[in-house]
């Protein structure tokens, strides 16, 4: 259902050729925004394009690996030249591996942190820079629960989500007064193909893990795409215009205690 809460601004949506990124896009594109799906997969990105334009024809694709600052500077340029601004940002491009610690290579480390964090870190280095320039605008960061709480196997992704945290609120602070809000969402399991992965490093099928995760949340299950997409809407919306550095939850109440 659409209401036009974004009706009029231009969004890029890293990692937009899949699963919550896909989600975010398509919402975006149904609440009038005008969008650029940002994948390093260009095939992916695509196809959500020709899923958009189903209802829409104001969703574009481009080429981006979030961890490279050249590949920012290009698609940032891309989009200005077409759209004149960026209103909202999503970071939500993102690798998950699932290891114990002692047996995680540094490369491991250094791919996943380059991607996570360093993508975050260069995404808000750029765009809220053209946003200052154009009267503000509004950063969500896809972190993850995994930067609230400890989870076996995650000590690199957790590390890389802990930085995207402490990353949002210094830039909430430093952007304020150029009308740049920045704020961050913390899902549990997604319904992605993330899933899939986290499944086969924990060593299980993926109706177990599925299982196993659901079993977690005292509301039952696991979050779908589609419910992180409006909780990344309400954020990237004039709704939360007096909202900054705020952390948002998406867990069916995972991390709030003990049921
Ligand atoms: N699925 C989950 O359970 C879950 C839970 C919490 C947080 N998250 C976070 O949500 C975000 C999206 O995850 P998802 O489950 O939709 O993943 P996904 O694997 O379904 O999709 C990720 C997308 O990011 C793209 N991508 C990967 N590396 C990239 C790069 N260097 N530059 C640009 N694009 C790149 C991929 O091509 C893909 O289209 C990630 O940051 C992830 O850590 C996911």
């Amino acid at each position: 259902m659409s209401t036009g809460r974004l009706f009029g601004k231009v969004a890029m949506v890293t990692g937009g050729g899949a699963g919550i990124g896909r989600a975010v896009s398509l919402r975006f594109a149904a609440e009038g925004a005008t969008v650029v799906v940002c994948d390093i997969d260009d095939d992916r990105g695509e196809e959500t394009v020709r899923m958009a334009r189903a209802v829409t024809d104001t969703v574009f694709a481009t080429h981006l690996d979030v961890s490279g600052e050249t590949s920012w500077g290009t698609a940032l340029d891309t989009v200005l030249q077409s759209h004149g601004r960026v209103d909202v940002l999503v970071n939500n491009a993102g690798l998950a591996y699932r290891r114990p610690l002692a047996d995680s290579p540094l490369a491991e480390w250094r791919d996943l942190m380059a991607v996570n964090a360093g993508g975050t870190f260069l995404g808000l280095k750029h765009v809220t820079t053209a946003m200052a320039r154009t009267g503000g605008g509004a950063i969500v960061n896809v972190a993850s629960a995994a930067a609230l709480i400890g989870v076996p196997g995650m000590t690199t992704y957790s590390a890389a989500k802990g930085a995207v945290r402490a990353m949002s609120r210094v830039a909430a602070m430093e952007f304020a007064a150029d009308g740049v809000r920045v704020n961050s969402v913390y899902p549990t399991s997604v319904r992605t193909g993330m899933v899939v992965s986290d499944a086969r490093d924990t060593g299980v099928s993926v109706e177990e893990f599925l299982d196993a995760a659901g079993a977690l949340s005292p509301l039952g299950g696991i979050a779908e795409p589609e419910d992180v997409a409006d909780a990344v809407l309400f954020l990237a919306s004039d709704e939360a215009r007096f909202v900054t550095g705020a952390e948002l939850v998406v867990d069916g109440g995972a991390t709030a205690g003990v049921a």
